[in-house]
């Protein structure tokens, strides 16, 4: 056994990651989702304008949940890239029509900030989460992601998006990497995953009530 304080050596942690849950694996529901937004270049428009959103909130949630005293050069580059994401969406978003629009007039705004605020109340509300919330929501948050965008950029015919889409994935397989790499203490992760996977189908079925 191996607490999160209690003079863990690398092999105990090493032997903690590899009993990370099972990688998320791409389902009807969402394809099903993604095709029905993807339908509509209008609720596409809405769509990435919601992920340039979450995109926004990842990066806050990141200066939110590290010390000053605790950044370092690759926390800056993870909040540089991940507010350049929201940039390039929101791109997208005004050159398709929706200008200078506020995120709490978005179509699936509401969804989105249920989906991301619970996750973060639930996962710092984690035993031995202190200290751990910024990688503990980042792991959980690119591992959805790197199922979700390239789902999206299968499906989706709007080239300008689908442009900034291979930009911003190349980014998150790396994000998505690191985090992985994250030696959390025994069972965490499997924690962590199960919240995520618990509130990804309902922000789902909340998006599609908005359809
Ligand atoms: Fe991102
Ligand atoms: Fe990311």
């Amino acid at each position: 056994m191996c607490g999160a304080h209690n003079g863990c050596t690398l092999g105990d942690l090493m032997a903690t990651q590899n009993q990370a849950p099972a990688p998320l694996t791409e389902d009807a529901a969402l394809v099903d989702f993604l095709g029905a937004i993807t339908s509509s270049p209008a609720m596409e428009l809405e769509w990435i304008d919601l992920l340039s959103q979450l995109e926004y909130v990842g990066c806050r949630k990141i200066v939110k949940s590290i010390g000053f005293e605790s950044v370092t050069l690759e926390v800056l580059r993870h909040v540089s890239e991940e507010a350049s994401h929201a940039y390039l969406l929101k791109a997208v978003a005004e050159e398709g029509g929706i200008v200078g629009r506020s995120w709490r007039e978005g179509r699936f705004a509401e969804a989105g900030w249920g989906y991301f605020q619970n996750l973060d109340r639930r996962v710092s509300a984690l035993p031995g989460s202190d200290g751990l919330r910024y990688p503990a929501v980042s792991w959980a948050i690119e591992r959805r992601v790197l199922i979700v965008y390239p789902a999206y950029l299968r499906q989706s015919r709007n080239e300008s998006l689908k442009k900034a889409l291979r930009r911003i994935l190349a980014q998150e397989e790396r994000h998505g990497a690191q985090f992985a790499d994250v030696p959390f203490p025994e069972g965490m992760a499997a924690d962590i995953a199960r919240i995520e996977e618990a509130l990804w189908p309902d922000f789902v079925a909340a998006a599609r009530r908005r359809l």
